[in-house]
């Protein structure tokens, strides 16, 4: 078999970089190593930033999104009970898009297959070689068959354990990496969200979330222990904390219900670099994790992918690799910028195991400046609602 571009890894940055490629006439094929229904039902964040809806729009894979989404024009953050709003659409001019990864992967896999994108799925042992050369492949297993796909470009959209990475000698990688002490246990219940809009609760206990997936579906977390085992937390338990930390203006407008998804995440910040070795390209989680306080992770993923779709699309049409030689570097400015705004909200709305009564005081100070500040709040809501592109 050959194609122009290998994408190893079909989540959202693999299913983003295809639609793209197609649509600039870019010849590609996916390799997955799971089925269509795992990589569908992997429950994750749902919030979109203005670029991602505008990718939707472009690739006019938009229309459900369109009906479906709750578009939000703010968020809320409470501390110690008390809540104030963030207006990011009076802040920035720009909002976000409620609409869950699960139903963006949906709409991605549907259109795929109406375009006629090859998608080859539960691909074994897929394995990048010589990419150093100007003749890469990439090899994998099918029912027990060894197959090759040889190809101009090898794209890594295979998450943060796939083989992409892995395969790039670690002497021609940097790696910067923080793992933090806690993890957040989510849960999903078919109840209609405490409040229209998200909130994001610092309370002495600990960090608390408030999202949704519709207007009858919604997704709370609380931050946890790394080793906080789930039976320790049946529904009310969950519930009885959840409503503590969000506080007496949001506790009484909390429904509940039968929890039908439970489990604990645990929370990263990492980088990569640089995000290209020879002909193999690295995009989203394969290259970057952010903590996701920020709701960060799928964005990043569509940034790289816009970049290296207009790289290849030039390498294509104007037979120059200066997007190409660009890409890491481009990619790298944008992630590194969300990189350090998620780390930072991570930071104010946690509670650390080391933290003492002084740092614990300079977090409210922090938030209280955040309340009181047009500056601060701008800051906050721009990086929210997204960064340009370039
Ligand atoms: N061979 C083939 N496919 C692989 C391999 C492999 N060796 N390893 C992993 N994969 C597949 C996974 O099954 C998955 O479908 O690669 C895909 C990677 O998808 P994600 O982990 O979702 O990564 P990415 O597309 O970069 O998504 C970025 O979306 O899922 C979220 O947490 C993620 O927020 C992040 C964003
Ligand atoms: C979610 O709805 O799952 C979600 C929302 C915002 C975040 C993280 C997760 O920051």
């Amino acid at each position: 078999m050959r194609t122009k571009i290998a994408i190893i890894g079909a989540g959202p940055a693999g299913l983003f970089l295809a639609h793209l490629l197609y649509q600039n006439g870019v010849d590609c094929v996916i390799l997955e190593n799971r089925t269509r229904a795992y990589v569908e039902g992997r429950v994750r964040a749902g919030i979109l930033e203005q670029i991602t809806v505008d990718l939707m729009e472009s690739l006019g894979l938009a229309a459900r999104m369109r009906r479906e989404g709750l578009v939000h024009a703010g968020i809320n953050l409470a501390v110690d009970g008390k809540i104030f709003r963030i207006d990011m659409a009076d802040l920035t001019g720009s909002t976000v898009m409620v609409y869950g990864q699960q139903e963006v992967m949906h709409d991605l896999f549907g259109a795929a297959l109406a375009r006629g994108i090859t998608i080859i799925f539960e691909a074994a042992r897929v394995q990048p070689h010589e990419v150093d050369s100007s003749q890469p492949h990439v090899n994998w297993r099918e029912g027990g068959v060894e197959r090759r796909l040889d190809c101009d470009y090898i794209v890594g959209c295979d998450g943060f354990h796939g083989i992409s990475r892995a395969s790039i000698p670690a002497n021609s990688l940097n790696i910067y990496e923080r793992v933090y002490p806690f993890g957040w246990l989510g849960i999903l219940a078919d109840v209609p969200p405490a409040n229209h809009e998200l909130i994001y609760a610092n309370h002495a206990h600990g960090f608390a979330l408030a999202s949704m997936r519709s207007s009858t579906r919604s997704r709370y977390y609380i931050q946890c222990a790394l080793d906080e085992r789930l039976e320790d937390w049946p529904d009310e338990r969950f519930w009885d904390e959840l409503c503590l930390r969000l506080g007496p203006h949001t506790a009484p407008h909390v429904a509940r219900g039968p929890s039908f998804e439970k489990s604990v995440a645990p929370l990263r910040s990492f980088v990569a670099e640089p995000m290209r070795h020879g002909r193999l390209f690295l995009a989203g989680d394969a290259a970057h994790i952010v903590p996701p306080t920020g709701a960060k992770g799928m964005n990043l993923a569509v940034s790289d992918v816009i970049l290296l779709a207009r790289a290849f699309t030039q390498f294509y049409t104007k037979n120059s690799t200066a997007g190409l030689d660009a890409y890491s570097a481009s990619a790298l400015a944008r992630v590194w910028k969300a990189e350090r705004f998620s780390w930072w909200f991570t930071g104010i709305t946690h509670r650390f195991p080391e933290m003492d009564s002084f740092t614990r005081k300079m977090q409210l100070a922090e938030l209280n400046y955040i309340r009181s500040s047009r500056a601060a709040q701008t800051t906050l809501a721009e990086n929210y609602v997204g960064l340009p592109l370039n």
